[in-house]
Order: C-alpha cells, then structure tokens, then sequence
C-alpha cells in the first residue's frame, strides 16, 4: 500500500499552489446526470480516487461516462441496466446516498446497501428515507439488514423540514424533488456553496428550484430534465487547508483559483491568530506571523467554520501561543488524529469525543502514523511538514481520495514529501 513519506522543518513554503475543483461538487453532479437520458457534460472535474469509486458506481449502473478532454466527463445515463447499487463500491464511498434520489425519481426503484465513506461518526441515513416517505415512497428495508429497496411510481411534491441541517440531505432530496408531481419545500435546509452550484446545474437542465442557499428550498417538480453544462467550482476545503499550511510555515505563499469568499470564517479565525493575508476574488496569498495566537474553534454549518477544516486547523493550534479550544460539533469522532499529534509531541487534552484543548507551542517530532480520515491524512501531512525529522503517512489511498497528486503540488511549494510504495 502506498504512503507518503515527508521530512519536516526545513524551510519555508512559498510559491503558487492551485485548487482543484471540488470533490464534494463534482460528486454531485454526477448524481444528477441520472436525472436525465441526455448527455451532460461535467468540466474541472479534479482527478481523485472518490471520483472514480463514483464513475465505477454509475458505470456498474451502466451509466455512460466518457472522458472528454481535461478533468471534463461526459456522462449518459439514457436508461440504466439496474437499480440495485453495487455493494461493494457504495460501502467504500458515503456519497452514493446521493444517487438514491435521483434513480428513484426517474426509475421508481432504487436499491441500496448502508452507504460506507470516511469512518466520522455515525453518518445515518434518517432523513434521506423521511424524505422519500413523504414524498409517497415505499421503503423496505432488507430482512438482513444489509439496506433498502424503495420505490414511488413518482414522487409527489412534500414540505419536508430537517431535524439536522444535512449537506448530502439537502441535495438528495432536492434532486428527487426536480422531478416529483408538484411543489417540494425543503425547510432548514444546509447552505453550502455546493448545493447552490448543484441547484444551478438543475437549474440549466431544467429544474425549477429557488431559494438554494437559504434555508427554505422550493422546488416544482417537472416532467423531465435535459442535459447541460457543468463547471465545478474550487474545492473550498483544499483552499482553506492551503491557507492554513500557509499560515504554519509559508512565506508569501500564494493559493489561486479558489473563492476566498467560501472560507470567510476560516480566514477570520487566521486574522484572530495573527495572520496576515492578501486576498483578490479568486487568490490568497498567506504567510506564517512571528507568533500564533491561539483561538477557539467551533465548527458549524455553512458558513461556520466546516468541519472538514477543524483537523487541518489544529495543527496550527499546536503551534499557536496559548491554550485553544476544539468544539468539533457536527460529527461526533472526528479527533481521532490527535493520538497521533500527541504522539508527535502536541500537547493536547482530550476531554471527550468532540472537546479537546491545545497548549501552544510544542515542537513536533516526525512519527510513523495512518490517518482516520481523508481530511486527518492532510492534517498528518502538514504536521509532518513542520516536525522535526521523517514522518511516514500510512494509507496514501485514504489522501488520494480527495486530494489530486497532493505531492507533487506540495513539492512545487517547497514541501520535502514523496509517495512510496
Ligand atoms: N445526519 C443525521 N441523519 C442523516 C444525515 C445526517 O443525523 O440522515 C447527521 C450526521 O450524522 C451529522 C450531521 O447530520 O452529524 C451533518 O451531516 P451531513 O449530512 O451534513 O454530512 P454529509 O452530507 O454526510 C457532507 C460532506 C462531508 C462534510 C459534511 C458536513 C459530502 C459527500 N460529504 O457530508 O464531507 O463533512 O457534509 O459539511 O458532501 C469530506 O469531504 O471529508 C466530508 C466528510
């Protein structure tokens, strides 16, 4: 199995880095090619391993997908040789819910084993199948428990309100609705960009959606989508793990084509630390202060401060003067990297499995370690950048997930770091 191998402490990182475009986006979007039989055509597109396990998924489903120039697919979901998901792909990869809404509201039928990802917490699937009821389908889950067949001859609009403000929810149940009989309100629904992107990429195909990126979502149901277009925005999480490795040990280091915008509170919790940064519409520039403040964390729904950033962020709380706060409050098993930071020389007491506090600054030693969790496994890669000595990361695969040739882009910056086998 692959790993990466980095030595650390050994110079400032400087230069250009550029985002990729968003796997979270582009996840989506290739869900709602199933909406329709047209062609659709999905550009920037980043070249990661979740990526693939999705085009494995819907090419099972027998889904066309062609590649078409640079990190650009076309995909043709004309109709599908099944509705029953492959088990052993949709185990490794969460976002395959996601296709649940889709297929059933074009094929009226959809079959699903428990849908695996990145182990953060319990991640259930409660509102996903409310959703469905509401909107008049039939949910039978398998006698052994290994997941569920539903079916709606077609879904009828339904006012739907989240108990739990859910990203992958929202978009589910939003794509479903596009083709139900009449109006779905989607109430509490989560902000993210990405739903705003997906609702716009609907919304060329021809969806009737208003209100995405607001917590009331309405959605009028019509009889067929087209294809279209879709340009995937930047990875808002790869920007603001950028901006942090910037803020630990970069000098001028300079993040393009990304959307400052996405990341306000991120970059708020930097200027509380100390940290100076430029910023245009599209770039950052970011250099590590003298000293690190240390801050309080709490993460939150869009456009709190994401979750997705806090375990990238707590490698510059190690560093930080003071003692922070951790408050991750959206999953509940989302510190389990900080055994290892301990490991590394980080002062770090765990009150439970969502509190923690970091007593700054402690001076990292390189370890040997595998990350829990794709967003850890980058969190590990920058605490390896400034310890002292050769750390090894177990486990590339979990990194190369969601990150595109994350050492080749972090070697141009300066980044001692190379994959092995
Ligand atoms: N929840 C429920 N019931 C459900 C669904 C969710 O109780 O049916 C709970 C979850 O357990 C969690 C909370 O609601 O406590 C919020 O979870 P959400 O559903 O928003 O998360 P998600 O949609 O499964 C997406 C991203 C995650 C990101 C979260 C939060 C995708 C494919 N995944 O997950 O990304 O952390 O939103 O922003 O879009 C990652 O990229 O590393 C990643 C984990």
């Amino acid at each position: 199995m692959a790993k990466f191998i980095v030595n650390g402490a050994k110079k400032k990182l400087t230069g250009e880095i550029s985002v990729a475009g968003s796997k979270n986006a582009g996840l989506k979007a290739f869900a709602a090619a199933l909406l329709t039989g047209d062609e659709v055509v999905l550009q920037n597109i980043p070249v990661i391993e979740d990526i693939a396990r999705m085009c494995d998924l819907l090419a099972a489903l027998g889904v066309k997908i062609e590649s078409v120039g640079d990190r650009a697919f076309a995909v043709r979901a004309a109709e599908l040789s099944s509705t029953n998901f492959d088990s052993e792909i949709a185990k490794r990869l969460r976002s395959s819910i996601v296709l649940t809404g889709p297929i059933l509201a074009r094929f009226g039928h959809a079959s699903f084993p428990y849908p695996g990802g990145c182990v953060i917490g319990k991640r259930p699937i409660d509102v996903f199948l409310k959703g469905y009821e509401k909107m008049g389908a039939k949910i039978i889950e398998r006698e052994d428990g290994s997941g569920f067949e539903i079916s709606a001859k077609r879904l009828r609009g339904a006012e739907i309100f989240f108990r739990v403000v859910s990203v992958t929810g929202t978009e589910t149940l939003m794509m479903a609705a596009t083709l139900a009989k009449g109006r779905t309100v989607l109430h509490n629904a989560a902000l993210e960009p990405e739903i705003v992107a997906l609702a716009e990429f609907l919304r060329v195909c021809g969806a009737e959606i208003t209100g995405a990126g607001t917590p009331t979502i309405v959605i009028d149901g019509v009889e067929k989508l087209h294809g279209g277009t879709y340009y995937n925005p930047p990875d808002r999480i790869e920007t603001g793990s950028f901006a942090a490795l910037g803020a630990l040990c970069g000098k001028n280091l300079r993040i393009t084509g990304c959307a400052p915008l996405e990341i306000m509170s991120l970059l708020d919790h930097l200027g509380a630390m100390g940290v100076a940064i430029a910023r245009g519409k599209d770039w950052l520039e970011v250099s590590r202060p003298k000293v690190l403040r240390a801050v309080d964390i709490k993460t939150h729904e869009y456009p709190g401060f994401p979750t997705d950033l806090q375990a990238p962020f707590s490698i510059l709380l190690t560093q930080a003067k003071g003692t922070s706060l951790m408050f991750e409050t959206v999953f509940e098993g989302r510190l389990g990297y900080a055994e290892d930071l301990k490991r590394m020389g980080a002062n770090i007491v765990v009150y439970d499995t969502q509190r923690a506090a970091f007593n700054g600054p402690s001076a990292l030693r390189g370890r040997e370690m595998e990350s829990p969790d794709l967003r850890a496994g980058l969190a590990f890669i920058m605490a390896a950048a400034v310890a002292k000595g050769e750390s090894i990361i177990h486990n590339a695969y979990i990194i190369d997930r969601g990150y595109e040739r994350i050492e080749e882009r972090l070697r141009a910056i300066g980044v001692d770091i190379k994959r092995a086998e």
